[in-house]
């Protein structure tokens, strides 16, 4: 008998030097699902990769003195080394930039246009010249570039477009009909009021802007603009349009699509319009995950609060932060990191709960039974009770992990492993042990906490690196033991296993210490007042307001301005660091506060005489001191 097939993806990354724990989120959640395929007999392939085209990469590359190729071959073997340190089990890999991928994409743009379904025309959007980028509508901040801020121009270009609004009734209508296609259910709502019922635009697919992309052939000049490229490694990978396309003819259309929400959309109408366009079949489902935020909010590289997966695993183990990822996320809801749940996740659910029963379990057996699991006897309505829940939980357990509901699965495990250490204290194995008639009462006690332990191990496969390896070792529960249809039958553990010694599974953490080691950089405290002088002392400073009545660059500094202040009758020119906050022309005009009887001295070539007097706002920012309307140039302050 052939198994089945079951096909999961991930999104294709951007190569991105610091992937944070929100996209780690993805291609582990992904790892679990093939993982627990694979346990359940399905034949896995789970596809991941990078997505290495566009304007961005082009630009980015340059400012580092590479080519583009030279920049993301180096950016992605980081990639591969983070998915390593995860242990995703990918059984594919595709980079847009594997040639293969790149001419099965350009079959594909050929046949679009061939059928009519891509036509010429032109786009329309904001030009920013010294940047060389189009910008839309809603890309622009404050109606300027929103990469240098400089003013941007109403422009066209030819391009490529993709005629979605062919294919709106048939999506509308498909997306209906397959409710399984879209999840959650609310994102098909959101998909259908928001975008497919007000109209689908067509789709610029091509531009002639930057060349790090996919040619058109047809069309020199033109490059595969973004989402034709990415959205068909999913099939490219598999060999489709090439000599040999066994992969694709045997796992297509995928099970799974797994991606974050921002992309739901992509997912939802513009690859199915291709596809459908293609003649080819739909995936059966794509699903939208939450996003994590960090201490409740968006993480982002300018704010400085990316989570970083490597130094978390370094810290605490691979196991820990693939149970917190998987048990703190809701379902396609969004979650938030802080490093205090993370070390409560650790201390309470790791150490404590799963760690204290595989601790006492083993150390029972070793102290009552020198290390052999005893057979079981007859069984109470206690032990009953406790396969009874062993076999709820493998029910339950199924029904979550086959819709990807990990945190209700892990909750469901852990109910299961309080159940079991709350069985330790009903059965208080350390009374029978002092009364020879109940020895075989007590072989049972332990050879049911060995099999509850053993069940649990099994379903942890998916979830675990390291531990699951570890029980079994401990236990001595051989390669039979440790699959899904023996976690299916209580009981089938011979007896006569040796169970060792081992270190603790999760050692606690002390939660202060781990906290202070991960908190944000101390900001230098506040500078001590300075010494106290006397008034004498302050009568000799000299302030006085002043006016600006000219202002221009000093040359060759990019901080300072020269300044002509007329102060009462006088004139004078001062040289102030201030162009960080203020340019030439802000300053005309304003009335600034100064330091009249400061020494004077040059300043790149400038005689300074005085000095402007500022102080600094709480974003770091420089702002003058000023005066109320009545007080005039000249004046003396004090
Ligand atoms: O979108 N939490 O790539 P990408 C959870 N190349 N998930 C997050 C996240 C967060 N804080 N931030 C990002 C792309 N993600 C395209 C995909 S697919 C044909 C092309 C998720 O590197 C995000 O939702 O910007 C997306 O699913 C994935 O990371 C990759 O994002
Ligand atoms: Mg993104």
């Amino acid at each position: 008998m052939t198994k089945s097939t079951f096909y999961i993806t991930t999104p294709i990354y951007y190569p991105s030097d610091k992937l944070h724990i929100g996209n780690t989120y993805c291609t582990v959640s992904a790892d679990t699902m093939a993982r627990y395929k694979r346990l359940r007999g399905y034949d896995v392939y789970f596809l991941t990769g990078t997505d290495e085209h566009g304007q961005k990469i082009q630009r980015i590359a340059a400012e580092n003195g590479a080519t583009p190729k030279e920049y993301v071959d180096k950016i992605v073997e980081g990639i591969l080394k983070l998915w390593t340190l995860m242990q995703v089990s990918y059984d594919g890999f595709i980079r847009t930039t594997d040639p293969a991928h790149e001419r099965v994409v350009q079959q594909i743009f050929e046949q679009l246009y061939r059928q009519g379904d891509i036509y010429k025309g032109a786009y329309e959007g904001w030009y920013c010249t010294p940047c060389e980028s189009f910008w839309t509508d809603s890309q622009l901040h404050d109606g300027k570039c929103p990469d240098c801020k400089r003013a941007v121009e109403k422009t066209s270009e030819e391009a490529y477009f993709l005629r979605m609004s062919k294919y709106q009734d048939w999506l509308l209508d498909y997306i209906k009909s397959h409710p399984d296609f879209i999840v959650p259910a609310s994102r098909a709502n959101e998909m259908i009021r928001n975008f497919i019922e007000p109209g689908l635009e067509d789709l610029c697919v091509s531009r002639t802007t930057f060349t790090w992309g996919v040619p058109v052939t047809f069309d020199p000049g033109h490059v595969v603009y973004v989402w034709i490229d990415a959205l068909s490694n999913y099939i490219t990978a598999l060999g489709y349009g090439s000599d040999d396309d066994s992969l694709y003819r045997k796992y297509w259309p995928a099970d799974i699509h797994l991606v974050g929400k921002d992309i739901i959309r992509f997912h939802t109408i513009i690859w199915p319009i291709m596809l459908h366009a293609l003649g080819l079949p739909l995936p059966h489902q794509v699903i939208g995950h939450g996003w994590w935020t960090a201490d409740g909010e968006k993480m982002s590289k300018s704010k400085g609060n990316v989570v970083d997966p490597v130094t978390l695993v370094n810290r605490y183990g691979l196991d820990a932060i693939r149970y917190f990822l998987l048990r703190e996320m809701p379902f396609a809801a969004d979650g938030d990191f802080t490093h205090r749940s993370l070390i409560n996740r650790i201390n309470s659910d790791l150490a404590n709960d799963l760690g204290n029963l595989v601790h006492r379990t083993s150390a029972m057996t070793r102290k009552y039974f020198e290390g052999i699991l005893p057979a079981a006897g007859p069984r109470d309505a206690l032990d009953e009770e406790i396969r009874a829940e062993a076999d709820a939980l493998t029910g339950k357990y199924t029904e979550s992990m086959d819709r990807m509901y990990f945190s209700q699965a892990l909750g469901d495990i852990w109910g299961f492993v309080g159940r079991l250490n709350r069985y330790i204290d009903q059965t208080s194995p350390w009374t029978l042990n002092k009364n020879a008639a109940d020895r075989e009462r007590l072989g049972t006690v332990l050879y049911t906490l060995t099999e509850g332990l053993r069940v649990v191990a099994v379903l942890l496969t998916p979830f675990l690196i390291h531990a699951p390896g570890i029980i079994f070792d401990q236990f001595s529960i051989g390669a039979a033991y440790q699959t899904w249809e023996s976690a299916l039958s209580f009981g089938v553990l011979p007896s006569g296993g040796r169970v060792k010694q081992a270190p603790a599974l999760f050692p606690r953490l002390d939660v202060e210490e781990e906290l202070a080691a991960f908190a944000p950089q101390q900001v230098p405290a506040d500078e001590p007042p300075k010494l106290e002088i006397t008034f004498e002392d302050f009568q000799k400073l000299d302030l006085r307001l002043a006016t600006v009545v000219a202002a221009e660059n000093v040359p060759r500094s990019d901080k300072l301005l020269k300044l002509t202040l007329r102060v009462g009758g006088q004139t004078r020119t001062v040289v102030s660091g201030i162009r960080s906050a203020y340019s030439a022309e802000d300053m005309v005009g304003k009335q600034v506060a100064i330091v009249y009887n400061l020494k004077p001295v040059k300043l790149r070539g400038v005689l300074s005489e005085g000095m402007i007097l500022c102080g600094e706002g709480a974003d770091g920012v420089l702002r003058l001191i000023t005066a109320e309307p009545g007080l005039t140039d000249g004046a003396e302050i004090g």
